[in-house]
This record gives structure tokens, sequence and C-alpha cells, in this order.
């Protein structure tokens, strides 16, 4: 693996293992915050063949997977929280703009959640954002973005509830 990745993926589990909680978060949020400050990492860590969801790292033990995103054009998602985990954005290129959620009702299996929009702010290239479990927010990206996101555990496996946003 490659050198700077499997520092991270040490540095993650070193940072989650003795404070799995939203503490730690905050301590792996500052941790690739002062990654993204040097455009060589990012060259490394999000080259140019990046697709749109690569699973760079996978910690069997602790659950959390670091990903690499890429979106060559806009990309918009729904409002959505997680399920049982926490994700960590970090913006590397261009801008994202996300909007938080406030729950109006909950979701179930077959009946979309409700939710109201508390607070609209811009991602730019170096913020680090943590979303713990339960955070609702959607994310809008009007032109070329790419970030590296930690999730607590692989998303891709989890069943995740859809969500409605209200006036
Ligand atoms: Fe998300």
């Amino acid at each position: 693996m490659e050198k700077l990745l499997s520092q991270l993926a040490d540095d993650c589990s070193n940072i989650l293992k003795s404070n799995p909680g939203p503490e730690g978060r905050v301590q792996v949020a500052n941790l690739l915050a002062e990654l993204l400050a040097d455009a060589e990492n990012i060259e490394t860590l999000i080259p140019d063949t990046t697709g749109e969801r690569d699973l760079l790292f996978e910690n069997t033990d602790l659950g959390f997977c670091i990903l690499a995103h890429q979106y060559k054009g806009p990309k918009s998602s729904p409002p959505h929280d997680h399920g049982e985990s926490w994700a960590i954005y970090a913006q590397a290129r261009g801008e994202t703009e996300m909007t938080d959620y406030e729950l109006v009702s909950a979701a179930s299996a077959d009946t979309p959640g409700k939710v109201r929009a508390t607070k609209t702010y811009r991602l730019t290239p170096g913020d680090v954002h943590v979303y713990d479990e339960g955070d609702l927010h959607s994310p809008t990206r009007e032109g070329p973005t790419s970030l590296l996101r930690i999730e607590g555990m692989d998303l891709s496996k989890v069943k995740r509830l859809r969500y409605e946003a209200v006036a």
C-alpha cells in the first residue's frame, strides 16, 4: 500500500481505537485538514484516475473506510444520514454546497422521512466536516470536485432510509 495511505490508515486507527466517539472524529478531521494542506498529498491520494467512489482502505477490525471521490461534473445527493455510521468529508478540489437538515418525521423502510433545512454552507478546498450518526445533509456540486471521505463503516453495504425535504 502507498506509504501516505498506510500512514493515514494507521493514524486513524490509533485515534479511533482510543477515542471511538465524536472527539476522535474531530481528531481525524484535523489530521485530514493537515494532510490536504499539501497539494502533493492530494495528487497522491486522489489522482486523476480516481472514480466516483474508490475504496482506498478498509480497517476490518474497527470498520472504518477511507474513500476517494472524484466527480467530473455536477453531482448532487438528496438529504440523507449515514444510518448507524458517521462520516467525515474533506474537500480537496472544487466546491461543495452543503445543506444540513433537522428531522421533522422519522423514516421507515417504506416511508421516506421528512426533514427541514437548517443551514447551508460551502466546503472549499481544505475544509473538513464531521457528520455524526443521524446528522442529515445534502451536498450540491455544480462543477468538478474531489474529496476524501472517511466512513465509520462501509456504507455501500448498509441499507439507507430515504428523506424528503419540506419547507
Ligand atoms: Fe453524506
